[in-house]
């Protein structure tokens, strides 16, 4: 199996992205799985990764904490979309299983600096802080991540936070930048792609009549997380933002995108964390990211019932 990292801060899609992983054990070995504040605030992040663990029973999966604030700027969250502990919706027992000692950042960088050259995938799930902070650390690391699966940015559809900035992007523009500049290879699901994959009234019912545990949780978490979405962009449901960078490690056919120069914008207060995608070519820069645009929704959500089904 493909080794990756998880860095999340779950949030109800994250929850979800991460429930696909560990329903993929033929393709996916997970190392670890980092928090990051980001939806809510880093003591509610790395407890509900240990709640979605304990979910799917896997308590023996490696939890750490990374960064509780952004590089640079001032952390923002976002209650309004996910509710107050982030995980809003299902009633998730407290989890027992206990935090690894250690940092986040630390873990990443020891992880990676034992590992071949290019083995290793890591999925970003939420602001890009850790990640950062670990190619400061130890800018070595680059040759030993095989690649970087993100969700984050827009094309098209540029903004959920700001009309210019999608949330992970906006919320460390600082840490995305150290991310885009480094010469890993990215793949990039934008909102172009994400708001093509919705939560439809249909597609909820089927997780909840799979009749198990994480069926049931998972279809409280998306009737709770689409609440604040539904009806917003003119469609029926909530985009299931965090899941295709699983998805797309699992079925890559699934999906369609172009390589491309991103570039964050890290000073303008206006687009703070915009991505700047040269979609036409119009700049003389160097893709750095393929960046995905096209989605079978259908088939995503076929692959994620039938994953989850498999938890019993
Ligand atoms: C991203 O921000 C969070 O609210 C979601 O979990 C997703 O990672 C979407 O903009
Ligand atoms: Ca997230």
């Amino acid at each position: 199996p493909r080794p990756i990292i998880i860095d999340t801060d779950p949030g109800q899609d994250d929850a979800v992205a991460i429930l696909l992983a560990l329903a993929a054990p033929e393709e996916l070995s997970i190392l670890g799985i980092t928090a990051v504040a980001g939806n809510v605030p880093l003591p509610l992040t790395e407890k509900n990764v240990r709640k979605i663990c304990e979910l799917a029973g896997r308590p023996d999966i490696p939890v750490y904490a990374g960064c509780a604030r952004p590089m640079v700027r001032r952390g923002v969250t976002a209650e309004h979309v996910h509710g107050r502990t982030g995980l809003d919706g299902p009633d998730l027992p407290e989890p027992t299983m206990a935090l690894r000692p250690g940092h986040g950042v630390d873990f990443l960088v020891e992880t990676l600096m034992a590992a071949h050259d290019a083995s290793i995938t890591l999925c970003m799930l939420g602001p890009l802080t850790n990640l950062g902070m670990a190619l400061v650390r130890e800018p070595a690391i680059v040759n030993k991540i095989r690649d970087v699966v993100l969700m984050g940015g827009g094309w098209r559809e540029t903004g959920n936070i700001t009309p210019a900035a999608e949330f992970n992007i906006h919320v460390d523009p600082h840490a995305a930048h150290n991310v885009f500049e480094s010469g890993v290879p990215i793949t990039m699901m934008p909102l172009d792609v994400t708001h093509k994959a919705l939560t439809t009234r249909q597609r909820v019912d089927r997780f909840k009549s799979l009749g198990t545990p994480v069926g049931t949780a998972v279809a409280d978490l998306l009737g709770f997380f689409e609440r604040f979405d539904e009806g917003k962009y003119g469609t029926d449901g909530a985009p299931l933002h965090d899941p295709c960078v699983i998805a797309w490690l699992l079925r890559p056919d699934l999906f369609k995108g172009r390589r491309v120069a991103v570039e964050i914008e890290t000073e303008s207060e206006r687009t703070m964390g915009m991505t700047v995608v040269d979609w036409w070519g119009v700049t003389a820069r160097p893709a750095n990211a393929l960046v995905i645009d096209q989605i079978d929704a259908d088939g995503f959500f076929d692959l994620l019932t039938e994953r989850l089904s498999r938890f019993r």
